[in-house]
């Protein structure tokens, strides 16, 4: 039997959790749930936003099932112990390098998109960005310049083997879906982009079936808005993956909508939706679950090996957004159960 933790978190983390797990039981899998507090819930509880009992829970789940942390009454804490730091904590303890997130235009959304209708409409990419590294985790600080200025800075590095095991999560992606795979990069100008290139090009070997092309970060930012259904999969670094796949976010319309993945070498993953806890709706019934509930199906697909699971599970909520089911971030009246039920109803 599966373990899945849940981890519900902070503000609408727990309204949306309740409703991915309401899915998953009703699956009929060999499936097993554990819940622990994380993020202004945890250290309320525990006095810290990742304490070990939660860490332990993730370390001994088959895959975890994330709300999202972030609490206002944490504002003026110590960042060590701010909410924010659970994801990220956890994130590195479990070497999630491989962050998934699949942006794609359900049938009858595209008035939700910041984009024209007929352009919106082919957006169905998966930008995979590296977790683990990049100008996040290099050598950073402040000091003072021989003119007496104050300098900050963050060094961008990536070793070879960091790149290739994104790479390979890449091309994997691009394999299982329609073979094709855009290396983001910025080679013309920055020698970590050079090594990441060069590296993309020496795994490619291994993928003969996958198209592989590169294209500078900022003439991506500038094609996903022109032209998305370009994309099939993107593979990139910590900083573009970041910038980039809020932007993509954006071109589906609601970050109610939108799932995500974060992976280790053999697979193991959390599962999030990728909005926060969004304190503005919390407790008001008001959140989209959808993006849990899509959660959840990659779960089933890339943890679980239930990819038949994972299927039903998407098209059961294409099905219950068809139905004209909307909860208010897409112009609608369904609460977050109600959204729930809907979804159960088609499943
Ligand atoms: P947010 O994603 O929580 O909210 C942004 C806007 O989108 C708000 O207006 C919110 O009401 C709306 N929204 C978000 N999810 C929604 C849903 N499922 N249904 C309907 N509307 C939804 O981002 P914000 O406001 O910048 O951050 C709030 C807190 O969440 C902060 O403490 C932040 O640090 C944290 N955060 C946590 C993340 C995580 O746990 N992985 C990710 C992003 C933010
Ligand atoms: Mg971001």
């Amino acid at each position: 039997m599966a373990l899945i933790a849940i981890l519900p978190g902070d503000g609408i983390g727990p309204e949306v959790t309740t409703e991915a797990r309401r899915v998953l039981e009703r699956l009929g899998l060999d499936l097993s749930f554990e819940e622990a507090p994380v993020g202004g819930a945890a250290y309320h509880a525990a006095g810290h936003p990742l304490p070990p009992a939660t860490l332990d829970l993730a370390r001994r789940a088959d895959a975890i099932l994330f709300g999202a942390v972030g609490d206002p009454t944490c504002d003026s804490l110590d960042r060590h112990l701010r909410p924010e730091q659970a994801i990220l904590g956890l994130r590195k303890a479990l070497t999630l390098f491989a962050n998934l997130r699949p942006a794609k235009m359900f049938a009858g959304m595209e008035d939700a998109s910041a984009l024209r209708p007929e352009v919106a409409r082919a957006i169905d990419l998966v930008i995979v960005r590296e977790l683990n590294g990049d100008v996040y985790f290099g050598e950073k600080g402040m000091r003072t310049t021989a003119d007496g200025l104050r300098q900050g800075y963050d060094v961008m590095s990536y070793d070879e083997a960091e790149v290739r095991r994104i790479a390979v999560a890449g091309f994997e992606a691009a394999r299982r879906r329609r073979g094709k795979l855009c290396s983001i990069d910025k080679a013309n100008v920055l020698e970590t982009s050079q090594l990441w290139r060069d590296v993309v090009i020496e795994t490619a070997a291994d993928y003969a079936d996958v198209t592989l092309t590169h294209m500078y970060v900022d003439n991506a930012a500038m094609q996903l808005v022109r032209d998305p259904g370009q994309f099939d999969v993107i593979v990139t670094g910590n900083l573009f993956g970041d910038i980039l796949s809020d932007q993509a976010s954006m071109c589906v319309g609601s970050i109610g909508l939108l799932p995500s993945a974060a992976l280790d070498v053999a697979g193991k993953g959390l599962y999030e939706p990728i909005h926060g806890s969004a304190p503005d709706i919390a407790g008001q019934g008001k959140a989209n679950p959808c993006a849990a509930i899509l959660s959840a199906a990659m779960m089933l697909r890339h943890s679980l090996g239930e990819p038949a699971a994972a299927d039903r599970i998407e098209a059961a909520v294409a099905a219950a957004l068809a139905s004209g089911k909307r909860t208010a971030d897409l112009g609608g009246t369904c609460s977050t159960r109600e959204m729930g039920d809907a979804v159960l109803a088609a499943l």
